[in-house]
């Protein structure tokens, strides 16, 4: 059976992405070192899928750990890396702790494996910064980034497709996030935000529950249908699904280059006063917000153009903005009966 690394496994797009390897038939061990994650969510995991996950705890930067890791692990066939700091606002306050994080685990990593693995490469929409055309298309140019943090997924990007130019024995997929949103339907694992949530879903779950004041709507000044700005969320589910996709045809050897990159979007976009509708429709939880200022760093609106995938990873997005925020909700609710 093909044995799948997952590292950053017990985060939010990492336990999800362990569900659905496990459901596809793989073996699956996870390198974590809980700095954005929890160790209970290990539990969980046993609990969905009724395997209890092999572990090793690792800080990737640890270039000897790394490699005597691989080399006691070398039936590893394939890896996910999801491992690295993405909380954009802190990273303009930490720069070098995104730059040297980010990037020693990934030169790590590759180099323990000796440039002979195939690896799907955690990457994010924000390296298009604020598209010129929309949908956005993975041609299209990426723009300098609006953060250390966005640095960190371009060079990264930049870092991979050199490296593949010239090792043919390394094969690496990129895949572009959009707005990764809500939890796995038995609201067992979900996104798991330290101090006060900086991304939109969790304020809005947290606000709807109580822990949080009202939400702040950051801007009704942009050139949108309702002002505010528009965003393409996307089920965390379908993401893991899309991981699953991406190993898939890394192992069929279909592509005809060794590096490739992918949108991981649902190809709409939806307003923050749209999702903030979707979340009372779907909960019957009335929500308070106010407009405030528009968020420094924000850009005004992109959503994804998901043909790629669809043709040549054979995935699509199929949960509904319905099932992001009701999934979402029944994990917040979830937490408040069970805190981590
Ligand atoms: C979404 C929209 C906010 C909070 C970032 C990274 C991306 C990925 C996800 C890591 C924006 C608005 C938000 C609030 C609001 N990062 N908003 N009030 O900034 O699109 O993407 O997080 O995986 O790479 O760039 O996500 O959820 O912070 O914001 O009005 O309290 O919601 O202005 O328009 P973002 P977000």
């Amino acid at each position: 059976m093909a044995k799948i690394l997952v590292t950053g496994g017990t985060g939010f797009i990492g336990s999800h992405t362990v569900v659905e390897l496990h459901n596809a038939g793989y073996e699956v061990i996870i390198v974590d070192d809980f700095s954005n994650s929890n160790p209970k969510i290990l539990q969980q995991l046993e609990t969905i899928t009724g395997v209890k996950p092999a572990f090793v705890e690792l800080d990737l930067c640890d270039e000897a750990k790394v490699k005597d890791f691989v080399k006691q692990h070398s039936d590893i066939t394939g890896v996910i890396h999801f491992a690295a700091f993405k909380a954009v606002g802190e990273s303009v306050q930490q720069p070098l702790k995104y730059y040297r994080n980010n990037f020693y685990s990934l030169i790590n990593l590759i180099n323990a494996f000796n440039s002979n693995i195939s690896l799907v490469f955690s990457s994010s929409c924000t390296v298009y910064g604020q598209p010129d055309v929309l949908p956005v298309t993975e041609s299209a140019p990426t723009k300098k980034a609006e953060s250390p943090y966005g640095n960190t997924k371009q060079i990264a990007e930049e870092i991979l497709q050199e490296s593949c130019a010239v090792t043919p024995t390394l094969k690496v997929t990129s895949l572009r996030y959009f707005n990764p949103v809500g939890a796995h339907h038995t609201a067992l694992i979900g996104e798991l935000p330290i101090g006060v949530p900086q991304n939109l879903i969790p304020f809005i779950t947290q606000s709807a529950i109580g822990k949080r004041g009202p939400i702040t709507v950051y801007g009704n000044d942009y050139d949108t249908p309702d002002g505010s700005a528009i965003r393409d969320y996307i089920h965390v589910v379908d993401l893991a699904k899309a991981h699953v996709a991406a190993i898939k045809r890394l192992e069929s050897n279909k592509a005809s280059t060794n590096y490739e990159v992918f949108n991981l979007g649902t190809g709409k976009g939806s307003t923050v006063l749209e999702i903030i509708k979707a979340f009372e429709q779907s909960t019957g939880v009335k929500l308070n917000y106010t407009i405030g200022a528009r968020r420094e760093g924000d850009i005004e609106k992109v959503w994804g153009d998901v043909t790629k995938s669809a043709n040549e990873l054979g995935w699509k997005a199929e949960l509904d903005v319905n099932e992001m925020m009701s999934s979402a909700w029944k994990w917040e609710k979830y937490l408040q009966d069970n805190p981590f």
